[in-house]
């Protein structure tokens, strides 16, 4: 099938786009709009590199065709910035607990932990680390990762910092 127009949502900004149905959502981001935060690991729906937001649930865009997006509104890491342009508060958070070495996986990390606070606001450490499970991160050993994320559900409910209280609660496996 040849291309088609498609219009996609992206970071509250709508594009008209030309391409193949089969187009994965990852290349039309990174290669048609120039959308560089979600990155390419695996391109198997393993690694969770490549994590977007689309209508309100974490996708791996490798695994979406571009004909699925039509019409979604989809959000990447750029789209979680305050309306100033400053990092938002997951994005501060995993600057401030060391979430990140090389910062491959750190995109779809943050735009997966958006995801799991609209989710559930309030996680344990041992929801976390389930819900991050589709992320795989080969620096961090993930306990960063984790502080970060419950650090920014302590910031977004106005609680406390909680980075001490991991660890303390039950024992979980890394997430793989
Ligand atoms: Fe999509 Fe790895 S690149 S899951
Ligand atoms: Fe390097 Fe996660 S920080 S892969």
């Amino acid at each position: 099938m040849g291309k088609q127009h498609y219009q996609i949502t992206v970071n509250g900004e709508t594009h008209d786009i030309l391409a193949e149905p089969r187009e994965l959502l990852i290349h039309t981001l990174r290669e048609q709009l120039g959308i560089r935060g979600p990155h390419i690991g695996c391109e198997t729906s393993h690694c969770g590199a490549c994590t977007v937001d689309m209508n309100g649930r974490s996708v791996k865009s490798c695994t979406v065709f571009v004909a699925q997006a039509a019409g979604a509104e989809i959000t990447t890491v750029e789209g979680l910035v305050n309306p100033d342009g400053s990092l938002g508060v997951i994005q501060e958070m995993f600057r401030e607990h060391h979430g990140l070495q090389c910062g491959y996986c750190t995109p779809g990390m943050i735009t997966r932990a958006h995801r799991l606070l609209q989710e559930n606001p309030t996680p344990t450490e041992e929801e976390v680390r389930f819900g991050m499970a589709g992320n795989l991160c080969r620096c961090t050993g993930y306990q960063n990762i984790v502080k970060a994320i419950l650090a920014s559900a302590d910031m977004l409910n106005g609680t406390s910092s909680s980075s001490e209280a991991v660890g303390q609660g039950k024992k979980v496996e890394a997430a793989e």
